[in-house]
């Protein structure tokens, strides 16, 4: 399975704070926002990542993860010049997915739950065409809004309704099969001039092909896209570093857990850090494992 995250965007609704950096390099706590959907496609085990940047962004995303080698992955990236939709993605990262399976997720989710590794492992073994990742929110009017029948099964999603059919976002994480290139080419500019990745998922909908996975009570979801979500989102990984000494998104740790690198790798990756807290949880992380491999 190939993944595609999407960092685009000019993050106007953060400005000032994105005059001139990019929104997905805005700290989370204690790291860039952009490790938490990476972490969700690895935790997904998926290594060959497409990165899709604004233009300005494109060089500092790099530098930040280079050729993912460090991780065990291999990233590379594209350029999405303008703001015009999630579903461009699938235009401009074609080449990247085609005749494969894929994952797409927004580089401003964050995702957080115990469990979530088996959700994701079992989701990837087998979708109809696609798989939404569905969470209740008490906002709904902010999201893509799916309706199911009484089996569970979804009916129809809608853009950010005015009225909202049922309280289920539709989260920024979708697994596609080999369709979506040519549903992607085929869409047009919804009416505030964007290629929605609603429309793609209402296609699969229209089909009969899309399957809703809910992630249930007590998962964290936050769309990091605005000020208040931004520190509702640092607020949240703090309490868990603090109190269970957990950092959610530590991409060492997960490319460690997930086999991609060895201990020794990990380590030599904290001590590049090691001046800060994190660079030595990361080398702690290494020398746990290395003593007793089963926690991994
Ligand atoms: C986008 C999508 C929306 C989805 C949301 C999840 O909204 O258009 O369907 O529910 O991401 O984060 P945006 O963040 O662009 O408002």
């Amino acid at each position: 399975m190939k993944g595609i995250l999407l960092a685009g965007g000019s993050g106007s609704r953060l400005y000032p704070l994105t005059r001139c950096t990019s929104k997905q390099l805005l700290p989370v706590y204690d790291k860039p926002l952009i490790y938490y959907p990476l972490s969700v496609l690895m935790i997904a085990d998926i290594r060959d990542i497409l990165v899709i940047c604004a233009p300005e962004s494109l060089d500092a995303v790099h530098a930040l993860l280079g050729d993912g080698s460090h991780l065990g992955l291999n990233i590379t990236y594209a350029r999405q010049d303008e703001p015009r939709g999630i579903a461009e993605a699938y235009v401009i990262g074609a080449d990247h997915v085609r005749g494969e399976d894929s994952a797409l997720v927004l580089g401003d989710n964050v995702f957080h739950g115990s469990g979530f590794y088996d959700l994701l492992a079992s989701a990837r073994e087998s979708f109809p065409g696609c798989a939404l990742f569905g969470y209740q929110v008490s906002d709904p009017g902010r999201y893509a809004i799916g309706e199911l029948d009484a089996g569970g099964s979804l009916t129809s999603i809608e853009e950010k309704p005015l009225n909202p059919r049922s309280d289920n976002a539709i989260t920024g994480l979708y697994f596609y099969d080999q369709d979506v290139v040519d549903i992607a080419a085929q869409i047009r500019p919804s009416k505030r001039g964007e290629l929605e990745i609603t429309d793609i998922n209402r296609e699969y909908v229209s089909q009969g092909r899309a399957r809703l996975v809910r992630l249930g009570r007590g998962f964290m979801w936050l769309d990091a896209g605005t000020h208040s979500s931004l520190l509702e989102a640092s607020k949240y990984v703090e309490i868990l570093a603090n109190r269970q000494g957990v950092r959610v998104a530590c991409v060492e740790e997960v490319a460690l857990r997930m086999g991609f690198i060895s201990p020794e790798d990990c380590y030599e990756l904290g001590a590049r850090m090691a001046g800060s807290e994190y660079g030595t949880y990361v080398m702690e992380i290494a020398e746990d494992l290395t003593r007793s491999p089963q926690r991994a």
